[in-house]
């Protein structure tokens, strides 16, 4: 099953309500919330009072991408705001599994994300203790930046890895998705795609349709 999450961060936050409810009804499973702290990456997005407000207008998946430092810090308020599942970097803590035992503890989801210099094999210890792994086809900041051709790689090691074990974990990408290098990333193994400016720059129902084309319903 290939899963479609909508980055809300290349949304028009003038009417991300509405926004949200049309990639909502086009069919989006998952949406994906990116928060960023100004120190992990140079951007600083939306926190807590965003999602708390949004959860209002959807019961689609909140698949929270934490680009924060020390994510331990903050698990407890993204749960209470309304995350179902919260994914964070593995460059961004000294101690993953004390961040993944959080998450746990409040009965969420845990992702755990590596940027595009840092090695499959970091991903290692923690194949079988998360729910989803989050591969960054760009530097994690910006939306709208193009796919870096190396990290298609990367997908098909993280697939390997985890089907050599048995698991059936998400594997997640983020990061210049497109409908022209959509079947590309779902063949190297990818299975929930991450697509923020490809679906809500133009017309959004349309953008998820052409997805959904390619994905096959
Ligand atoms: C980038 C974020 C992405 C971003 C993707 O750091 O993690 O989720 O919104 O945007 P596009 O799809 O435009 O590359
Ligand atoms: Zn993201």
């Amino acid at each position: 099953m290939i899963i479609l999450s909508p980055s809300i961060l290349s949304a028009d936050f003038t009417v991300l309500g509405q926004q949200i409810t049309e990639a909502d009804k086009a069919g989006a499973e998952y949406i994906h919330i990116d928060v960023m702290d100004g120190t992990f990456v140079p951007s600083i997005s939306y926190g807590m009072p965003v999602i708390k407000s949004i959860r209002k207008v959807t019961d689609k998946v909140f698949d929270v991408h934490l680009m924060i430092t020390d994510p331990i810090r903050y698990i407890k308020d993204f749960v209470d705001s309304g995350a179902d599942l919260i994914t964070f970097h593995l460059e961004a803590t000294s101690n993953p599994q004390a961040v993944i035992d959080e998450i746990h503890k409040y009965g969420k989801k845990a992702g755990l994300s590596i940027k595009p210099g840092t090695s499959a094999h970091e991903l290692i210890p923690y194949l079988d203790k998360v729910e989803m792994i989050l591969i960054m086809t760009v530097e994690p900041g910006f939306g709208g930046q193009k796919l870096i051709p190396e990290t298609m790689d990367k997908i098909r090691k993280t697939r390997q890895m985890l089907d050599e074990k048995g698991l059936s974990t998400d594997l997640e990408v983020d990061g210049g998705i497109s409908c022209d290098n959509l079947k590309e990333v779902i063949d190297a193994g990818a299975n929930v795609i991450v697509a923020g400016s490809s679906i809500f720059k133009g017309n959004i129902t349309e953008n998820i349709d052409n997805f959904k084309a390619i994905i096959g319903r």
